[in-house]
């Protein structure tokens, strides 16, 4: 067989074997096949050995021609394979950015804590501003700088948990009183958000663990009808509505006058339900002007400044603002409750 049959053989052969491969794989095979070590283009030297001195250039130019040519095709072929690999391999790895993505659950805010920051941001923007006072403190804090003296029957309206004789769990935030008179000179505004705590029987109006806003401000002049006007600006701005108030005498030791608002039930309307006790109204806060031995407590002159107070109720007000009817929901870390709150 002369060299220009087996270049032709090979050559056909190869453009054939071309044509059917169809990945990068068999391109690469191809490659050993033919221009490998013992490939058939290594073959074609034999025919290199037995030429004349005449006839070797010329063999030697047709089997590098040869070379170029498979070599060319399969780089080209492997290129367009490759790419097409890529493609298909790409496609199949496509992310859809257009699909909504999952929502992950972050939480929320509970209740209490919304009806707090409420209160707290309403307050803020009237000029008080924000003090804080322990879970834990002492009796002086709590009862005895408040103008309950160590057999004062007031004690008895406020169950306590004692710690030891003279530490207890805080029944009210109005343990910030004293403190912050203690602090600051006046003219005081402040208020004192906070957890209390009362060795009470649970039901759909009390718990034994709840939150208060104590509120106090304390200057020259400062008159009840201060106490009136603030708080009535306060609940305006917190239910975004007029709201029906009704205030009635009370007595608080730490207060003299003493007295209690009332605002009507949301939940009946002032019908009358089990929240208000059939009465139309709630509790939502006691208040009064601050007493002079508690003004003394707390190093204020009581001949020269006045001052008023009051201590809100936070589950109360979240109770009338969201018409939830038993303050046990508030602890029970039911979801489907906790849930519906996103103010
Ligand atoms: N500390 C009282 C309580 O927990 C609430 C209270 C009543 C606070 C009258 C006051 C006030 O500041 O003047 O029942």
């Amino acid at each position: 067989m002369t060299l220009n049959v087996k270049i032709d053989e090979i050559r056909t052969k190869f453009l054939k074997q071309l044509k059917d491969a169809k990945t990068s794989k068999e391109i690469e095979k191809l490659k050993v096949f033919y221009l490998g070590k013992k490939g058939s283009l290594q073959d074609l030297m034999q025919f290199l050995k037995t030429a004349t001195s005449e006839e070797r250039p010329l063999f030697g130019k047709k089997i590098n021609d040869l070379k170029i040519e498979i070599t060319s095709h399969l780089e080209n072929t492997l290129k367009r394979l490759l790419l097409d690999e890529e493609n298909i391999k790409l496609k199949s790895e496509n992310i859809d950015i257009t699909l909504p993505g999952r929502r992950h659950f972050w939480g929320r805010y509970h209740p209490v804590t919304l009806m707090m920051n409420n209160m707290i941001d309403v307050l803020v923007s009237m000029g008080f501003s924000v003090e804080t006072g322990p879970d834990i403190d002492s009796d002086f804090y709590n009862f005895e700088g408040l103008n309950f003296s160590k057999d004062h029957p007031a004690r008895d309206m406020q169950d306590t948990f004692y710690i030891s004789d003279d530490l207890l769990l805080r029944t009210h935030t109005s343990n910030v009183q004293v403190r912050t008179m203690e602090k600051f000179k006046p003219p005081i505004r402040a208020i004192a958000p906070g957890k209390c705590f009362r060795n009470e029987t649970i039901s759909a109006r009390s718990h034994v663990f709840f939150h208060q806003i104590e509120l106090f401000y304390i200057d020259e002049n400062v008159s009840f009808s201060d106490l009136f006007s603030t708080m009535d600006e306060f609940l305006t701005k917190l239910f975004k509505k007029e709201v029906k108030t009704r205030f009635r005498p009370s007595y608080f030791p730490f207060v003299e006058p003493g007295m209690e608002c009332d605002v009507e039930c949301f939940i009946c309307s002032g019908q009358g339900c089990r929240v208000c006790k059939d009465s139309g109204w709630l509790e939502v806060f006691g208040a009064g002007m601050i007493h002079p031995e508690v003004l003394k407590s707390g190093g204020i002159d009581p001949e020269k400044y006045s001052g008023y107070a009051a201590g809100i109720g936070v589950e109360r007000l979240a109770m009338l603002l969201y018409g939830i009817n038993d303050i046990r929901y508030f602890t029970q870390n039911d979801l489907r409750f906790l849930k519906q709150f996103n103010l």
